[in-house]
């Protein structure tokens, strides 16, 4: 997704713009743009490249109390000053910024184009203002002219609209694509995270999907798609300004690794109830009767969120002896999913805002499925879709690459899985020492993180490997392909994370002499075979970095490296066990010299299916 910001006030609006465009910088982009308005003429400029050029292009900014601004990912033709946002009317009227993508685009194009318009550009964006600008040239105000044209597109738009002879004005929409207004005295900003607006406001209204807001300086009026007027909650902003910043670290991936024990923290806060060895979930009272019948469970998300899914769906079988499967959002949505009264639906997401996720969890409502959520982020598409749910706390991910995200999901997992185990047969003594052993899990990850640099010096030995496999068991194999997507994510090098059983199946042909493997061997059941699994890969002469208990001296003999394991409760494995593995990957694309909070070709939110 990328990034919005806009400003009305008093004060110039070129550097509010461009400050909140940097603090949405790390969701990735290719080109930005700001446009302001100055005696009622638009003043424009765009850069293909970083926020940096822009400034380096314009070093006194753009005069004017009124702009919006945009960094884009090109959807629609290369990556081009033309393609930039943002994009005017034909005559140079209005000027728009677009998140999302506009699918009945080409027909809309003729239509303007059989009425003579000329397009400068090869975007959707550019066709929404031009139906926006001959809504205004028409006579209409610009708040009725977005409207008119936001009725025409079928796809997802996430908008900020100014009108250079209605300078007094912003009018800003959300169609499925996210937009929040803060809220000030005598000024409003809008954005497309709450992020942007922290170091301005603490106050803000979300918009939800088809709501419009006009902005004045000192006002704000929302109306939906029909022009019924809308009563808008105002919200607090959690974030601290501070959270955007990167402090004593090199990069932010590194920041929110060692953030994770305070992240985790967050996470239980409040949630836990030792007295009765259960979880306190707020928003799963409300909904308690029908959870008491729910006879199966399916987690679905995308990516790294997948893998926390799969650590929940282990936890709530193994648990909970529930049936439990983790879902990719992006198949389940093709699949015609089987919707019933009695499954309860987990949708996992960090940014709340994937597609693929969004989509899957729109089908299964509209056949009537009941839906929680799990997501970091407030006033997310997906926490205002989903029938109730966690956010997890863990505060701004800015690293593309997903890390405290995994981890407080992962435990936000848990807390469901022992909420619906105490529910049916685990007993009030097993569930006050699982309890306890989450209490302690936050200090434990701190113990983890210890190991950084001897995770360090392996990653600089085998930076160079031409392959990396990653073993683990029960609900360590979602950790070993976590452990893998990180290293491709971001040090762009070959891995598979696999099941120790799968390994034998083909993928042990990979394992050369001097071939790293990481195995993850905690002291559970799956402990014995894993044994087995690492005398098959030492055999052939695989490199073995394990992570095991401090005093598993077996696993200590067979393995070149071991980073050890405090006790634990088998529970809380996969989040300890992760760590090294982050702390690798970080290190090896760090020994790379990679650019590690924005990895090439991607995004930190996937908003297109
Ligand atoms: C990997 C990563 C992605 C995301 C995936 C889903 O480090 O960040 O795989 O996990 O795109 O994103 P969310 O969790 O925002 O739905």
């Amino acid at each position: 997704m990328c990034g919005i910001m806009g400003y009305i006030g008093n004060q110039e609006a070129w550097g509010i713009v461009v400050g909140g465009l940097r603090r949405l910088e790390y969701r990735g982009y290719d080109s930005a743009g700001v446009v302001t308005v100055s005696g009622k003429a638009l003043r424009l400029a765009r850069s293909v490249g970083h926020l940096r050029a822009l400034e380096d292009a314009n070093p006194e900014g753009l005069p004017g109390n009124i702009g919006i601004g945009h960094t884009s990912w090109a959807t629609h033709g290369g990556v081009t000053e033309a393609n930039c946002h943002p994009h005017l009317d034909s005559k140079s009227r209005i000027a728009i910024v677009h998140n999302g993508i506009i699918d009945n685009v080409e027909a809309l194009r003729a239509e303007l184009v059989a009425k003579g318009t000329q397009f400068r550009s090869e975007t959707d964006t550019e066709v929404l203002a031009e139906l926006i600008g001959r809504g205004v040239e028409a006579g209409l105000s610009l708040r009725d002219s977005v409207v008119a044209a936001l009725k025409r597109i079928e796809g997802t738009a996430g908008i900020v609209a100014v009108d250079r002879l209605d300078p007094e004005r912003l009018v800003a929409a959300r169609i499925g694509s996210p937009v929040v207004v803060g809220l000030g005295e005598g000024a409003c900003w809008v954005a497309s995270d709450a992020l942007a607006l922290r170091p301005y406001t603490d106050r803000m209204i979300v918009l939800d999907d088809s709501e419009i807001a006009e902005l004045t300086p000192n006002s704000i009026k929302t109306v939906d798609l029909e022009q019924r007027s809308r009563e808008k909650r105002v919200e607090k902003i959690l974030h601290q300004p501070e959270d955007a910043d990167i402090g004593q670290f090199a990069h932010f991936m590194l920041k929110e690794i060692h953030e994770q024990p305070v992240a985790l923290d967050r996470t239980l806060r409040g949630r836990l109830d030792a007295s009765i060895g259960n979880a306190r979930l707020g928003g799963f009272q409300t909904q308690e009767q029908r959870l008491f019948d729910i006879r199966r469970v399916v987690f679905f998300a995308c990516g790294t969120s997948l893998y926390s899914a799969q650590v929940g769906a282990y936890l709530m079988s193994r648990y909970a002896r529930m049936p439990a499967t983790a879902e990719d959002a992006a198949e389940l949505s093709v699949q015609n999913p089987i919707v019933d009264r009695q499954t309860l639906y987990v949708a996992i997401s960090q940014s709340g805002e994937t597609a693929d996720t969004l989509v899957a969890l729109r089908e299964i409502r509209s056949r009537g499925g009941l839906i929680a959520g799990i997501t970091n982020v407030v006033g997310s598409s997906l926490s205002r879709e989903t029938d109730f749910g966690m956010y997890v706390h863990a505060g701004p991910e800015i690293s593309v690459c997903s890390t405290k995200a995994f981890t407080a999901q992962a435990l936000g997992t848990e807390l469901l899985a022992l909420r619906f185990a105490r529910m049916r047969d685990l007993s009030a003594n097993d569930g006050r020492l699982w309890v306890e052993a989450l209490e302690r899990l936050p200090q434990q990850v701190r113990l983890m993180l210890e190991h950084a640099s001897a995770c360090r010096e392996l990653a600089e030995r085998f930076c160079n490997a031409r392959f990396t496999m990653f073993v683990g068991r029960g609900p360590n194999v979602a950790v070993a392909g976590e452990g893998a997507l990180k290293l491709k994510e971001i040090a762009y090098l070959p891995a598979e994370g696999l099941s120790g059983a799968g390994m034998k199946h083909g993928p042990l042909a990979l394992i050369e002499p001097g071939s790293p493997v990481w195995a993850l061997v905690p002291p559970d059941e799956t402990r014995e075979r894993m044994i087995g699994n690492l005398r098959e890969l030492k055999a052939r002469g695989a490199f073995i970095m394990a992570v095991a208990q401090s005093d598993d001296s077996e696993v200590a003999q067979i393995a070149d490296h071991m980073v050890p394991l405090p006790p634990h409760h088998p529970a809380v494995s996969p989040i300890l066990n992760v760590i090294p593995l982050q702390l690798y990957a970080y290190y090896v694309a760090l020994a790379k010299g990679y650019d590690i909070d924005k990895p090439r070709n991607l995004a930190k939110s996937v908003t297109v299916t």
